[in-house]
Order: structure tokens, then C-alpha cells, then sequence
């Protein structure tokens, strides 16, 4: 298996696999892959990775500007997805390990929204006063690379179209 960035003919791979893999969601919007179609169009894919085998895209991952609270400089990781039928085979976690190498190197730190059980295990974790609007705080977590506390709303990309404070 090889992780690398999207190319041109990757497109249409990756929307398909973002779509598959997150029907299951209960908390999917049906909308993340016309996420990282807007993301890609306004040039905010700070990163788009993706898990290639056998010359087939598997996994995908995407990264994007954020602020928390006024703070610029952290990425939002998502959509992380894997096609259903690889699941639970490292993909994940080779995508993940891979986008917070290259985060490390430029970034304040990662932030994303999903399941503890899962991004736990990558250091990512809630924070008091950390959060989105209408979500769960547990579910809002980041990992700072510098070790301070992140504190405020975790203000996504315009595209993710979400009404925050911020957003202008
Ligand atoms: C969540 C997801 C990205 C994980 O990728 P993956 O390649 O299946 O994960 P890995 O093989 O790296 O899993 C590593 C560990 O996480 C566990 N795990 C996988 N999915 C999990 C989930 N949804 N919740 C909790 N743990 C999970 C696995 O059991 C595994 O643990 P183990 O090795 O101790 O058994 C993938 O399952 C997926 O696309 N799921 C549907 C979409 C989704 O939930 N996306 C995340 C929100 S955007």
C-alpha cells in the first residue's frame, strides 16, 4: 500500500470512496464529498492523501485550514474514509500517521471531529472550551504539537458550510 497526494485522475476515486464509506455514518450529511470538491476548488486541501493498492484508491484522507477561537495555523483533518470492504487493515492509521508528519512540520497543530475511541488513539483529545456549535464537546478534539491548550470555537473551511462565528 502506497500513501500519497491526489492527482488529477484520482477525482472521481475519491469522491465515490468518501461517499461509500461514510453512507454508515449515523452522523453523516451526505455532503462530505462535495466537501472536498469545494475544498479542492478553493485551493483549501492543505493536504489530500490518498491509500493506493493494486493501483485503486482505498483510503483518503483530507486536511484544511482552521482557526480556534482567533487562533489561525491548525488543520482540520476530515474526511478521513476507507472503503468498507478494507476497513480495520491499518489504512486509517498509515493515512493519519502520514498527515500528522507533514502537519508537525509547518503546522500549531490538528483538530478534527469524530469518534474518541478511534482518533484517542493518535493523541487527539477534547479540551475544555474547545468545541463546535450543536456538537457533543467530547466528539470536538484536537492535538496541539506544542502542547498548549486549545481553547474556543474550532472554526472549519467556509465549504464545510457550517454557520460559525467567523466564517464572515
Ligand atoms: C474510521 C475509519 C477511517 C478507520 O480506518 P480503518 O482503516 O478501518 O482503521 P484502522 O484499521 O487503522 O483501525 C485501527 C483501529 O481502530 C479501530 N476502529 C476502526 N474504526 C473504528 C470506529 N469507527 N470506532 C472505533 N474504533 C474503530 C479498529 O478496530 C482498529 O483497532 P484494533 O486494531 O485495535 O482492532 C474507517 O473505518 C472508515 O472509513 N469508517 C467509516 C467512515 C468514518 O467513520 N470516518 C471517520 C469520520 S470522518
Amino acid at each position: 500500500m502506497l500513501i500519497r497526494n491526489e492527482t488529477a485522475g484520482d477525482v472521481p476515486a475519491i469522491g465515490r470512496l468518501v461517499t461509500e464509506a461514510l453512507r454508515v455514518l449515523a452522523q453523516s450529511t451526505g455532503t462530505e464529498a462535495g466537501i472536498v470538491e469545494k475544498l479542492r476548488a478553493q485551493g483549501a486541501l492543505a493536504l489530500s492523501l490518498v491509500a493506493e493498492a493494486a493501483g485503486e484508491v482505498i483510503g483518503y484522507l483530507a486536511a484544511s485550514p482552521a482557526r480556534i477561537g482567533t487562533q489561525d495555523g491548525w488543520a482540520l483533518i476530515g474526511p478521513l474514509a476507507v472503503l468498507p470492504s478494507r476497513q480495520r487493515q491499518g489504512i486509517g492509521t498509515a493515512l493519519m500517521a502520514e498527515a500528522l508528519r507533514r502537519l508537525r512540520a509547518t503546522g500549531r497543530g490538528a483538530a478534527l471531529v469524530g469518534d474518541p475511541t478511534y482518533y484517542g488513539r493518535f493523541g487527539f483529545r477534547a479540551f475544555p472550551g474547545l468545541g463546535v456549535a450543536g456538537c457533543p464537546p467530547e466528539v470536538v478534539q484536537a492535538l496541539p504539537f506544542d502542547g498548549q491548550h486549545p481553547c474556543g470555537e474550532l472554526i472549519h473551511h467556509p465549504a464545510f458550510g457550517l454557520d460559525q462565528h467567523g466564517n464572515g
